[in-house]
């Protein structure tokens, strides 16, 4: 597995790889990696001939008062989990090399970025929209992975793809849970056993809705109701629990195929997100 510490050298190697006629998969990452995360590898595996994943706690996406000091870093079991899934590079660049220090340009969406976990963390996206556009450029990748986990920046990715003809295919990949349901991130690391216990309330109140559903129930008020009430008990403080379109995050006006459940919520100070996809 190559390490790449720099942009050129990760462009070089997939220059390399091309004219190989070899494809080349990215999988963005923000490290710490999970199962989650190796799902993703494993998916970015089956299509293309190469993979690429990133290791970049990237400073833009986190606002003032976010956790990007406190972000949990551990780049030497990074490196041997990617190493143990045969990937084939690693691109790990310092900050100064990622962005110019006096970097003027970035990525604004006006429309799916504002709602949903947008509306709590204003420059959110546009953090990861630049970020993740620089990634394409730099791995000039033929496929990108991201999971289904983070369901509004996979909506938002796939609207800046299509609206700027970004030469990549947008793959999305399930959610992965823990064994008793709760979704892996890597701020799970963040909570005690305690807020662990109640954390599991966003995949049950969830689950619930979506038992609903399958009787029959379909009113979004209804159900997201039922969803806030239910987080309200058990978390310390709900952003959102919302039915929107998956693919316009617009409000549903009937729970149908294609309906995202989702949920931002807080376990101490622990903000969290949850979604199910009818
Ligand atoms: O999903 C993440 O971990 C990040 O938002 C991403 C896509 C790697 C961009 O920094």
């Amino acid at each position: 597995m190559k390490i790449c510490r720099t942009k050129k050298s990760l462009s070089a190697l997939s220059d390399a790889w091309h004219q190989a006629g070899e494809t080349v998969a990215i999988v963005p990452t923000m490290g710490y990696l999970h199962e989650g995360h190796l799902s993703l590898v494993r998916l970015a595996k089956k299509k293309a001939r190469r993979v690429a994943v990133s290791v970049f706690v990237n400073p833009t996406q986190f606002g003032p008062n976010e956790d990007f000091e406190r972000y949990p870093r551990d780049e030497r079991h990074d490196f041997a989990l990617l190493r143990a899934e045969g990937v084939d590079a690693v691109f790990a660049p310092a900050p100064e090399d990622m962005y110019a220090e006096d970097a003027t340009v970035s990525l604004v969406e006006s429309k799916l970025s504002k709602v949903l976990c947008g509306a709590f963390r204003p420059t959110h996206f546009a953090g990861v929209l630049t970020v993740v556009l620089k990634l394409f450029n730099v791995s000039r990748a033929d496929v990108a992975v991201f999971g289904q986990k983070d369901a509004q920046q996979l909506a938002v990715i796939r609207r800046m793809v299509r609206d700027l003809d970004v030469p990549v295919e947008i793959v999305g990949a399930p959610l992965v849970r823990e064994k008793d349901g709760l979704a892996l991130s890597s701020r799970n690391t963040y909570l005690s056993a305690a807020e662990r216990r109640r954390a599991l309330s966003l995949h049950k109140a969830l689950d619930a809705a979506e038992a609903d559903y399958r009787a029959g129930k379909t009113d979004p008020a209804a159900a997201t109701a039922r969803i806030a009430k239910a987080l309200a008990k058990s978390c310390d403080s709900v952003d959102y629990a919302e039915a929107v379109d998956a693919d316009t995050l617009e409000p549903v006006k009937k729970l149908g195929p294609n309906t995202l459940l989702a949920v931002a919520a807080y376990v101490g100070k622990t903000r969290l997100i949850d979604n199910h996809l009818l």
